[in-house]
């Protein structure tokens, strides 16, 4: 049977449909602002869950909900393999853990797919919630840090792994560093020599779970040893100057800069490894297998021969996915050297990688000199207005507006009947102007609702 043969056998159920978005307060509270949902059909139910839903439907009234309280767990944030790797734009595991932990929405051995996946949040927690998980993103790093991180090994061969690549970079130091943007802008020559021979060392490694942990680990370094500000998710060079000699920063960053002059990136690797390999031992074994694809737009996954294919309709469960937001997060930027280092992106090709993700910044002067229409009323009257002022914002929003909602329509192809869908969504600004995300995915579901999704719960 082929890695995806499974999802043939998932029988089909009446329909039972549920869209939460939620936008973030300023307390870092969280409100559930809309719900769609039809007859759940759940044995056990989770009673907060359930009461929220009610409450909801009967007050048509955003709800206050503290994720974090919700699910109480002092392990947070180090939990798992969680932290393997940073990520911009991260979800809180709380919310994913909180629509899992119930009977609701999905049950152990179900199918739960997340479009979105970034670095698999609600991947590793439908696995550890027992659930099949299915992922996509649009970012190689993204799939490589999602795979990875559900993927059990044992410490004793990752140990030996890791001093094995140690030893042999160590060795040689003649590697010819891969193409990363701007490379001698953002590393001092001694990384560079260091971080090739590194390199050099693990694609050697022939047992790809083991070279991919071994890659995660590395790129993990590749962000601390380079001249990057470290508060920072899109490369900015550290600057000392930049602040003056009595501001706190001028002496932290200039300390920074002189350690980065000594430091020694097998030391750093040895760090992250050890402490990534606590990680995985943390997942006790046995999860389930996850499979990753590239395009919210058209889910298809890897079969084990390598064929592409598509996911079938009807299939998934439950879909808890964070969306992109129009131009607020920088996923390729972001990941620039690390994807360069990583030889997932040559520096020649970011700009076309970018062009594979909803809510991208870089457009061509002709590409938005004839106005795009959202196709939503309320949205495109903002969006009017915004053009006035920046054409390119206005752009920017209403290609991702559309792009969106060709991945909502995928989403529909592929929830099976009796199946949930929770989005995670925030507002955001455009040119200074009020951005409602969440209101705009309304609409969205509205029209999701003409597809059969059903609202069950109003806007606010
Ligand atoms: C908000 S982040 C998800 C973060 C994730 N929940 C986590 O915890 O790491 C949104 C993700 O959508 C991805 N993305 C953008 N366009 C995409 C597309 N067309 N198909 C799939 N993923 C895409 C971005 O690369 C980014 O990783």
């Amino acid at each position: 049977m082929g890695e995806y043969e499974w999802l043939r056998h998932i029988p089909k159920t009446k329909r039972d449909d549920v869209l939460t978005r939620r936008s973030r307060g300023n307390d870092n509270s969280t409100y559930v602002t809309s719900t769609i949902a039809v007859d759940s059909r759940a044995q056990q139910t989770d009673r907060t869950l359930r009461s929220l839903l009610k409450t909801y439907g009967r007050d048509e009234r955003a709800i206050s909900v503290n994720f974090r309280r919700l699910v109480p767990n002092s392990d947070y944030p180090d939990y798992a393999t969680h932290l393997i790797h940073p990520y911009p734009a991260k979800l809180l595991p709380h919310i994913p853990r909180f629509f899992l932990s119930n009977d609701l929405l999905s049950r152990p051995g179900d199918l739960v797919l997340d479009p979105f996946c970034g670095s698999g949040t609600v991947l590793l927690e439908a696995v550890l919630s027992k659930r099949r998980a299915l992922g996509a993103d649009a970012n190689p790093l993204a799939r490589l840090i999602s795979s990875t991180k559900v993927t059990p090994l044992t410490h004793r061969v990752l140990r030996k792994a890791v001093a094995r690549v140690l030893q042999a970079a160590k060795r040689g130091d003649d590697s010819t560093p891969p193409d990363v943007v701007n490379l001698n802008y953002w590393f001092y020559p001694h990384v560079i020599r260091q971080l090739s021979a590194l390199r050099r060392a693990i694609v050697q490694a022939r047992h790809r779970p083991t070279r991919n942990f071994l890659l995660v680990c590395f790129s993990v370094c590749v962000r601390r040893v380079s001249r990057a500000d470290p508060r920072l998710s899109v490369p900015v060079r550290l600057n000392g100057d930049e602040y003056h000699s009595s501001h706190r920063f001028h002496r932290v960053t200039h300390r920074r800069l002189q350690r980065l002059k000594r430091t020694n990136v097998f030391k750093v690797i040895q760090g992250v490894a050890e402490a990534n390999i606590s990680r995985l031992l943390r997942l006790n074994g046995a999860t389930l297998p996850v499979l990753v694809g590239t395009d919210a737009r058209e889910l298809a996954f890897p079969t084990t021969n390598g064929d592409l294919r598509t996911l079938r309709q009807n299939s998934v469960r439950l879909a808890i996915t964070s969306p992109p937001y129009a131009g607020a997060q920088k996923y390729v930027r972001a990941t620039s050297l690390n994807l360069g280092w990583l030889e997932l992106c040559p520096s020649s090709q970011l700009r076309a990688a970018e062009r594979e993700c909803i809510g991208r910044e870089h457009y061509a002067k002709v590409e938005y000199e004839t106005p795009a229409e959202a196709c939503i009323a309320a949205a495109d009257r903002r969006l009017r207005q915004v053009r006035r002022d920046n054409p390119l914002r206005a752009h920017i929003a209403s290609v991702y507006l559309n792009e969106m909602s060709q991945a909502i329509h995928e989403l529909w192809r592929v929830i099976k009947p009796g199946g949930h869908v929770v989005f995670v969504a925030g507002d955001n600004h455009v040119t200074g102007r009020p951005f409602r995300t969440s209101s705009t995915g309304t609409s969205r579901a509205r029209r999701a609702s003409a597809m059969g999704f059903r609202q069950t719960a109003p806007r606010r």
